[in-house]
């Protein structure tokens, strides 16, 4: 069943201001590098007006097919790539495209990943342990925790997931792998649930939050490939050309900051100019139609 058939469609986080801070002009070739069901990409070639293009990026098929749908009535000024964003400078090479006027990031994962329990991501429901975005490609959280040191999975709770419980979680799961391997998010919520003591359980998020963030991240390896990514967009993005990207942790916040920093410094060879001296944040009303948007940070730069 596709994507757009069975899911609820992603609602995009902060649209207005994504428009705001890209200001899409009429004949501007833009990238959306997080197409997921396409809702920026909608708004943004709304807003352009006429000649404006956008190459679509999505390392998950399911949302390709989803923005296809989502985007019909702009065939002809959108271009789908099934690809991760990591590969940004090969990908518009391949399309004969040089430099282009203005590149999105949103990261992380979409309501329908994450509602879809076949696709693990969510430890709300039960499914297959997997968190792939890329479905079938690398390896899964089934493989990570049944085959990682206890260690290196106390340091992946750690260090994506800032889990104080990191290291008895990671004893628990592999107590537990040693009597059967562990194949469900089901099974994975119950193991995080016995590690953390009740009176830590008793308030705050759901206990397993931290662990599948870290797992997740782990997996697709996302504090890698946005390195890489935002890096290479940086490089296409012509003179006044913007980048945008709206962050869902402090992992990845962190990452978006230094780096504009770093581009913006005098010092360096700067090349970029900071336009969002603080991160913008989702005002009241967002937060309360979408509490999905709620941890979310934008940050914006243009190029000089
Ligand atoms: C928060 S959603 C984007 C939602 C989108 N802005 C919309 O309006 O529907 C993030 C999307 O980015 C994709 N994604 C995450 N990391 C990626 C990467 N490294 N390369 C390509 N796509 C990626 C995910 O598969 C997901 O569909």
């Amino acid at each position: 069943m596709t994507a757009n058939i069975k899911r609820e469609y992603h609602t995009p986080v902060m649209p207005d201001e994504v428009v705001w801070l890209m200001n899409p002009k009429p004949g501007g070739v833009y990238i959306d590098c997080t197409l997921g069901s396409g809702g920026h990409t909608l708004g943004l070639l709304e807003f352009a007006g006429a000649g404006a293009q956008i190459i679509g990026i999505d390392r998950d098929q399911d949302a390709i097919s989803a923005a296809k749908q989502e985007l019909k009535h702009f065939r002809d000024a959108a271009t789908f790539v099934h690809g991760n964003f990591s590969d940004l400078q090969d990908i518009v090479m391949s399309l004969n495209v040089l430099q282009v006027d203005g590149i999105l990031f949103d990261l992380g994962v979409s309501s329908y990943q994450l509602d879809e329990p076949e696709r693990g991501f969510s430890y709300m429901e039960d499914g297959p342990l997997d968190m792939r975005m890329g479905q079938g490609t690398g390896p899964s959280a089934r493989d990570l925790v049944n085959n990682l040191p206890a260690e290196e999975i106390a340091d992946i709770l750690k260090i994506y997931g800032e889990e104080r419980w990191a290291v008895r979680i990671a004893e628990f799961i592999v107590r537990r792998r040693d009597k059967a391997p562990i194949v469900t998010t089901g099974e994975l919520v119950d193991i995080v649930k016995a590690a953390i003591p009740a009176r830590a359980r008793r308030s705050g998020p759901h206990p397993a939050r931290r662990t599948f963030q870290a797992l997740r991240i782990a997996v697709n390896r996302e504090l890698d490939e946005l390195h890489a990514g935002l890096d290479q967009a940086v490089r296409i993005l012509c003179p006044g050309g913007r980048l945008v990207v709206i962050s869902y942790h402090s992992l990845e916040d962190r990452i978006v900051k230094t780096m504009f920093l770093k581009m913006s410094g005098s010092r360096n060879q700067g090349c970029l100019r900071i336009l969002t001296k603080k991160p913008i944040v989702p005002c009241e009303e967002e937060v309360i139609s979408n509490p999905r948007s709620r941890s979310a940070k934008l940050r914006a730069a243009e190029k000089f």
